[in-house]
């Protein structure tokens, strides 16, 4: 997958992106990351990218030609079209589903705004959504580029190690992950569950779902809302519920 991401700090998401998975799903050359700078299409001495906003009030306003130039130049470097994503608050939140949506596309664009972000006019004949990655405000657009090639670079294939991981993420199946331990058996903060350690498969993976299941009951209520579980899956969150008052009682 081909990613150019259109900013005025490169180095930034550059940086950002050159560690861990996604660092070495670029040496592999399963993820190609490209960085454009619109100050080096704007025609002044000053290299401006910027203006006052029609109608007063704090802050500039990113302008058309430099980014119409920028979009130009990035699209003419490849032959696939790019979908070109505006990252904002005003965006629609970035959701698992999404993130798999667009690391199945060859090549995208990320459009990160500064200031009080860019001309309304680009956002209405350049771009093809925008995308935000959550409900705070952040000084630029770069971060939320960084989390987005994160978040579709590993999902390349070939890009984890083990293929499986990404299939038991958080959110993969609509549900938070399960806990997950490592030597030592026994600490002063705990003990390993026994299930994990009895190598009875199936037994695990019940076990596993089980606490998907209620984690995401009690800490995301809301992405079990209006979805309806298998009936083995609603016997494993009932009895969760169930161990989960008694423990509760038990404190009180
Ligand atoms: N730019 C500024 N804040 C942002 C956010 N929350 N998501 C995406 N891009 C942004």
């Amino acid at each position: 997958m081909r990613i150019d991401v259109v900013t005025l700090f490169p180095g930034l998401v550059r940086e950002c992106v050159s560690v861990g998975v996604v660092g070495r799903a670029q040496k592999r050359g399963l993820l190609q990351v490209y960085t454009w700078n619109p100050r080096d299409h704007t025609h002044d001495p000053h290299r401006t990218v910027d203006a006052t906003s029609y109608g007063g009030g704090p802050g500039m306003v990113m302008m058309i030609e430099p980014l119409r130039r920028t979009l130009a130049a990035v699209s003419g470097a490849a032959a696939e079209p790019a979908h070109v994503v505006y990252l904002s608050p005003q965006g629609a939140r970035l959701t698992q589903d999404k993130v798999v949506a667009l690391a199945g596309l060859p090549r995208i664009t990320l459009l990160c705004g500064r200031y009080e972000g860019v001309d309304e006019r680009v956002l209405a004949h350049a771009v093809d959504e925008e995308v935000s990655i959550g409900d705070y405000v952040l000084s630029g657009g770069e971060l939320a580029a960084a989390v987005v090639i994160d978040a579709l670079g590993r999902l390349q294939e070939g890009a984890l190690n083990d293929a499986r991981s990404a299939l038991e993420d958080s959110f993969s199946d609509g549900l938070l992950d399960c806990p997950h331990y490592a030597k030592p058996v026994h600490d002063a903060w705990g003990s390993v569950p026994e299930v994990l350690l009895s190598g009875d498969h199936a037994a695990i993976a019940r076990w596993r779902r089980q606490q998907a299941l209620g984690r995401t009951w009690l800490r995301r209520p809301d992405l079990l809302a209006g979805r309806d579980l298998d009936a083995g899956s609603q016997a494993l969150l009932d009895a969760f519920r169930l161990n989960h008052a008694k423990a509760s009682d038990g404190e009180n």
